[in-house]
């Protein structure tokens, strides 16, 4: 392909979107703000920040980030109703740039089935919609969703119709996963020649991975002529998730003889996005995961190893610098200073103001105490936990555990409040984990429902740190924790109060750290 120099794939993340309507992926108002300013650090070009009509929560976090997060383009999606747009509009009024994003069903399936609507009455909708969305903003997108699976002379019929109405991007998006490279790039190939004004505006693609497709098929868009590609951060999103931000840019980067095409994504900071996310929403990567997985850059064949050692291109094609993962995974331990702490952080990737910096590096003087080597699993567990700048009100002073194979579990916690009230309970379980959480709350007097409990190691070794998630149940709303520790009883126990503070914050403060229930989106659209 032949590139022209102003000629580049403006990348509109959807992980606050699309990625947390998959269940599991749901983020608290403070986590979504930190993901967002991630994302502008990133440098995307717009963030789709949520669906401002989904829920107040969803419309408060909209309106959050579109005045917080300043640079890229803030974006709200919205069905093609009066109420989603005006709603859409109120969230992203205080936007340095804002974008309204309407979408209607086109495939004959939906439209028989879901909307009951027929053709011509799918596109006076959209068209008023696109009309109505633009008397509040400039920018407005439009969706033909299941586009993937609509008559190719229909699916023209609508994007002019669209475009004529205002509409500056159109969106083809394969909602359920279902086409393939070559049959998608056919798809936009028709559109760039059958649609008369399809010059006039950008062409988008949005793919769902059912059959493992959705970077590739994007992909197979971008050379047919799309210029906008829709993606999550680490591919988080409905059912087998979305096209994977990271995959789809790196392809971009490295195969750029091949595309001739780039985006404006500052490519070291794709690892510690990815860690970001996988963090807020307890959705790990794979070790195996393209461009951010653990192993994404390890060699253990001893032939690649030997091409290693002699040049990395051999059976490198990426530097792991190019996406923030620095190459030596560097051991620190009680003996490094501040100085050595922060250049290690700053070699991950990470950028820590002066007063998390400080906090970060207490919380790794208290850890080398009890770990003789710090890895770089470590040191981002630390960073993680950091950006919480409102931890409280109750913290764990003591924790004491009996258990055996042969005997019943026990725990006595001690909890300090800010407010210097203290509380002392014990519990017994049928395990550690079990007594501690029940004692942790007869101290605060709750009584929640544990629906899920996942524990990994943040790094290798017998002192590797345990990482806890935990989502619990509490007056019908859900929500999550984390925890770290050398000790997993310890870590689940802080991924429970985590949890306790969060209710307890949201009693005094009035505002929702509740994790939205899994199903909001599926319910709306
Ligand atoms: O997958 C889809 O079709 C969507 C649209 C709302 C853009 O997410
Ligand atoms: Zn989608």
């Amino acid at each position: 392909m032949n590139k022209r120099s102003d000629d580049r794939v403006i990348i509109f993340d959807t992980t606050l979107r699309d990625g947390e309507q998959a269940p599991g992926c749901s983020m608290t108002l403070r986590e979504k703000l930190r993901v967002a300013s991630a994302l502008r650090d990133l440098n995307v070009d717009v963030i789709e920040a949520g669906f401002a009509a989904a829920s107040p929560g969803d419309f408060e976090s909209v309106q959050a980030i579109a005045s917080e997060i300043k640079g890229p383009t803030i974006c709200s999606l919205a069905r093609c109703h009066p109420d989603d747009i005006a709603k859409a509009a109120a969230a992203v009024k205080g936007a340095e740039k804002s974008r309204i994003h309407v979408f209607v069903a086109t495939s004959e399936i939906h439209r028989n089935l879901k909307l009951q609507m027929a053709k011509e009455e799918i596109i006076r909708r959209a068209v008023e919609s696109v009309r109505l969305a633009r008397e509040h903003c400039d920018d407005v997108e439009f969706s033909a969703e299941d586009a993937s699976r609509t008559e190719f002379g229909y699916l023209a019929e609508v994007v002019q119709a669209v475009i004529e109405a205002g509409a500056r991007t159109i969106n083809i998006p394969d909602t359920v996963g279902y086409t393939v490279p070559a049959e998608f790039a056919e798809m936009f190939s028709y559109l760039k020649n059958n649609v008369p004004d399809v010059d006039k505006i950008v062409l988008s693609v949005h793919c769902h991975d059912d059959l493992g497709m959705a970077v590739a098929n994007s992909l197979a868009a971008v050379t047919a002529g799309a210029r906008q590609v829709e993606c999550t951060i680490n591919g988080i999103g409905e059912r087998a998730g979305n096209c994977s931000l990271e995959e789809v840019v790196m392809a971009l980067k490295t195969r750029e003889n091949f595309f001739g095409i780039g985006t404006n994504i500052d490519t070291t900071r794709l690892y510690p996005t990815s860690r970001l996310v996988a963090s807020v929403t307890g959705m790990h990567v794979p070790r195996n995961k393209a461009v951010v997985g653990e192993n994404a850059f390890a060699h253990e064949a001893g032939i690649h190893q030997h091409g290693m050692l002699k040049d990395a291109s051999t059976y490198e094609i990426m530097k792991p610098e190019d996406v923030g993962l620095s190459r030596s995974n560097l051991v620190l331990g009680k003996h490094s200073g501040r100085h050595a702490f922060r250049e290690r952080v700053a070699q991950l990737g990470f950028s820590l103001d002066d007063e998390e910096l400080n906090r970060a590096f207490d919380d790794f003087k208290e850890l080398a105490d009890r770990k003789k080597e710090l890895f770089d699993g470590d040191i981002e567990a630390i960073i993680m936990n950091v950006g919480d700048t409102t931890p409280g009100p109750w913290h764990i002073e003591e924790l004491l555990i009996s258990a055996g194979s042969a005997s019943i579990a026990s725990a006595a916690v001690k909890l300090c409040h800010a407010d210097g009230r203290q509380a002392n309970e014990a519990a017994v379980g049928d395990g550690p984990v079990e007594a501690a959480f029940k004692a942790i709350e007869r101290c605060v007097g709750f009584n929640m429902k544990l629906r899920n409990f996942e524990v990994r190691s943040v790094t290798m070794g017998e002192d590797a740190q345990g990482e806890v998630t935990v989502t619990v149940e509490y007056n019908g709303h859900s929500y999550r924790g984390n925890g770290v520790s050398t000790d997993i009883v310890e870590a689940g126990a802080l991924a429970y109060l985590e949890v306790i503070n969060r209710v307890v914050r949201r009693r005094e403060s009035g505002t929702d750290e509740r994790v939205a229930p899994d199903d909001k989106g599926a319910a709306v659209i």
